[in-house]
């Protein structure tokens, strides 16, 4: 009897042991999520500026035939992006790449899937005048905007210490601010902050193979990822169907021939709510994009349970939606210019 149950006492420190290895070397590649709304470079965050940005988040007048706002690519009802192959925008073009969520988009260290904008505030600049998204231009968007006696009001009230407000870069700024507020704290965080119950076994199992296996060399950090470039197809090239080839990624942006199909690591937090999956938005199935990772990246066959535990860690990654309430805009005026085709 008391052999029994010095064997049970022993198991049960075994186990114990381990539970508290695998949150020790989970903290050692993730972090948490900050529980405020984290800092951005040189853009002090205000509640007036987050509420502007807000309301221009919203704006379909940012777009110059007042369809498209950010929300219509990066809708926040359904994971901050579109659930699309790849977007479709200004005159039902379709961009060449999938929409990544804006959800905790301010944790990645760069923006876009080839990280060439530096910030958010860089970032917010492109899509207003992508010909392909919102086609519009920088003093076309500040006429429209100041056009509008309530936007400037609250541009006064967000930057108050200017003379001219209202300015395209001050319209980034404050996107950039309400961005800095879509965090979306997950069971994950739970976990790491301590609580053992956050994740079930098989989360627990898909954590240690993420690990293990390697995947956490690229996607680590607070953001599970949005950090660090690879070749996607590090060690086997997907086929043109999920690797088109016309889109060699960081070599557009570096024009280095070693960069050629270099994307950025995704950052994976709420993945399994913004499918389909990679640039070219090809697979819509996690775990198929979970064993083509495997290949691809680490040279390594997957089996169907070594998936499934892991897809069931990136569930873990799901996180609380910011409660959004759908702001009212400021309604135009005589002067506010007309939609374009
Ligand atoms: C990328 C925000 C409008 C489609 C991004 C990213 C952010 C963002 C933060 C980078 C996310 C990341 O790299 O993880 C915004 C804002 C917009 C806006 C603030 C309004 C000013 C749009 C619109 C469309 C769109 C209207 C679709 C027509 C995309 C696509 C990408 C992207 C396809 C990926 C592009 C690439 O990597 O080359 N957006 N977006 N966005 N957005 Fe938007
Ligand atoms: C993209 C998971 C290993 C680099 C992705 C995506 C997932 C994922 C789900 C799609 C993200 C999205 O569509 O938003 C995994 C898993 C891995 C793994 C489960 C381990 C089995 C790696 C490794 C590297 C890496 C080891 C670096 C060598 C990348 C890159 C992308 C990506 C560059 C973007 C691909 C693209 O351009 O579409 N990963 N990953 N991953 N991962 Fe991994």
């Amino acid at each position: 009897h008391i052999a029994t149950t010095t064997a049970v006492a022993l198991v049960c420190a075994v186990s114990l042991a381990t539970a508290e290895d695998l949150r020790e070397q989970a903290l050692e590649v993730f972090r948490p999520l900050p529980s405020t709304i984290p800092a951005v470079k040189d853009n002090r965050i205000t509640t007036e500026k987050i509420e502007l940005g807000k309301a221009l988040f919203f704006d379909p007048r940012l777009s110059a035939s007042g369809v498209f706002s950010c929300n219509s690519c990066h809708n926040l009802a359904t994971g901050g992006d579109d659930n699309l192959e790849t977007s479709i925008g200004h005159g039902w073009q379709r961009g060449p790449r999938n929409a990544p969520t804006v959800l905790n988009a301010v944790l990645n260290e760069a923006q876009f899937w080839d990280g060439r904008a530096e910030d958010l505030k860089a970032q917010a600049k492109g899509p207003v005048q992508a010909s392909v998204e919102m086609a519009n231009t920088p003093d076309q968007v500040v006429a429209t905007l100041k056009s509008m006696p309530l936007y400037v009001a609250w541009f006064e009230a967000a930057f108050p210490d200017e003379d001219d407000p209202v300015t395209f870069d001050n319209m980034a700024k404050a996107i950039e601010a309400f961005e800095a507020t879509l965090i979306t704290p997950a069971p994950f965080d739970a976990y790491l902050n301590g609580d053992d119950a956050a994740l079930t076994d098989l989360e627990k199992r898909g954590l240690a193979l993420f690990m293990d296996k390697g995947c956490a060399a690229c996607h680590s950090g607070v953001n599970v990822g949005g950090h660090g470039y690879y070749p996607f197809g590090l060690i086997e090239k997907p086929g043109a169907d999920i690797l088109p080839e016309n889109d060699r990624g960081r070599f557009e942006v570096t024009k280095t021939v070693d960069d050629s199909y270099v994307f950025r690591a995704s950052p994976l937090r709420n993945i399994a709510v913004t499918a389909p999956y990679f640039h070219s938005g090809r697979v819509w199935d996690l775990g198929v994009a979970v064993a083509i990772m495997g290949t691809a990246q680490l040279g390594e066959e997957l089996d169907d349970e070594e998936v499934e535990a892991i897809v069931a860690f990136l569930g873990s990654l799901t996180g609380t939606m910011p409660a959004i309430a759908y702001p009212v805009l400021p309604p135009e005026t005589a002067t506010t210019p007309r939609p374009r085709a």
